[in-house]
């Protein structure tokens, strides 16, 4: 069977993570007898450049006519704030996210035992293990708000972002928080601010609606400014924590550092069909694009989450998540990640690793 993915490269490291996750894909491909083929998207910066616009007419219906998207990163200095909403990649990646009804974020956080020296966390407190998977909210919120500014009599500029939330949207991706929780280990925590805001106090209701009918899953409700606390103090108590946008946006950042380095966490973005698309948390690291010192592992384990939720190849699945274990634990390291005693890897070399390791697995 054929399967058709859209590469998304984006902009800064994002052609070169994607490059390595390509040739990983490419590795499985070979080793399981399936073929891939890949339609190139161009959304971000580099649409801009190219066509005057982050997210060019009949991008989504190009996602929509392959199996699933995998995507680099999109961002960078040259498309800042300043410049119209329409040639800001960040308005393309919400645009697309809402188009293609991705309105469930897995981001996985976990500390690989050939990582604990990267964990920044007390010994005591890292070796407990750290094993969660952030859900994030990603369709709604104040991410997709209406947006205000206007001019005051005697305060200056004033601005608004709304923030909204239906029962509709908080139950489909509480449901999921549930259903996650039932194939790992039993346990939601549900992160909102209910002593403050409104949102979350029908989030909350809807959770504990939830709660009731999934009562074989653990439940608690944090408030995201201990949940920020917690984080740091006592990670293995989390299993799944299911979040709205911003805070799983600023809650996703802060797990993935207590795992070593944002560069190794990939995310899915999953909706009601299997189509999803699959992406690294970190950004496109402008600083750094174009040195091949990119950390391409959050890329290959996205398309590895890839080959789990949208096409349902498991094994194939696990083989890239052994692989990239084997390769940490034989002490290959990209620059974000490097200590002393272990073999540097520029970011096609790990990819070349990673790819060999699967093939003489
Ligand atoms: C993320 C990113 C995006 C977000 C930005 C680039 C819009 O930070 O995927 O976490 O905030 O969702
Ligand atoms: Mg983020």
């Amino acid at each position: 069977m054929n399967y058709k993915i859209a590469l998304i490269r984006g902009d800064g490291i994002g052609p070169e993570v994607v490059g390595e996750a390509v040739k990983v894909l490419e590795a499985v491909g070979q080793k399981f007898g399936h073929s891939f083929t890949y339609e190139e998207v161009l959304l971000g910066g580099c649409a801009t450049d190219a066509v005057g616009k982050s997210y060019p007419d009949g991008t989504a219906e190009k996602c929509r006519a392959c199996d699933a998207v995998l995507l680099g990163a999109v961002g960078g200095p040259k498309w800042g704030s300043d410049k119209p909403a329409e040639q800001r990649p960040e308005t393309a990646l919400l645009a697309i996210r809402k188009d293609l009804g991705l309105y469930a974020n897995l981001r996985p956080a976990a500390l690989r035992p050939a990582m604990a020296d990267a964990c920044p966390l007390k010994r005591e407190t890292a070796e407990k293990g750290i094993d969660l998977m952030m859900v994030r909210e990603l369709t709604g919120g104040i991410y997709f708000g209406q947006r205000e500014r206007y001019d005051t009599p005697d305060r200056g500029v004033e601005c608004a972002d709304r923030m909204a939330y239906s029962e509709q949207e908080i139950e489909r991706i509480g449901r999921r928080a549930f259903e996650l929780a039932r194939l790992r280990r039993n346990k939601v925590s549900s992160v909102d601010k209910a002593n403050v805001l409104e949102t979350s106090r029908l989030w909350r209701s809807v959770m504990h609606r939830l709660a009731e009918e999934y009562s074989d899953v653990e439940y608690e409700d944090v408030l995201v400014d201990n949940a920020a606390m917690q984080l740091v103090r006592d990670p293995a108590q989390f299993d799944v924590v299911v979040t709205e946008n911003m805070f799983g946006d600023i809650l996703s950042g802060e797990a993935s550092m207590i795992t070593g380095s944002i560069g190794l966490i990939p995310s899915a973005s999953l909706g009601e069909t299997k189509r999803g698309m699959y992406e690294p948390i970190h950004g496109s690291a402008p600083d750094i694009a174009g040195q091949n010192i990119a950390n391409p592992i959050g890329t290959i384990l996205a398309a590895g989450m890839m080959l789990k939720y949208a096409f349902d190849m498991d094994q194939e699945a696990a083989e890239i998540e052994e692989a990239v274990e084997a390769a940490l634990r034989l002490g290959y390291r990209t620059k974000d990640i490097m200590e002393d005693g272990k073999t540097y890897r520029t970011c096609s070399q790990m990819g070349d690793t990673i790819a060999e390791l699967i093939t003489n697995a």
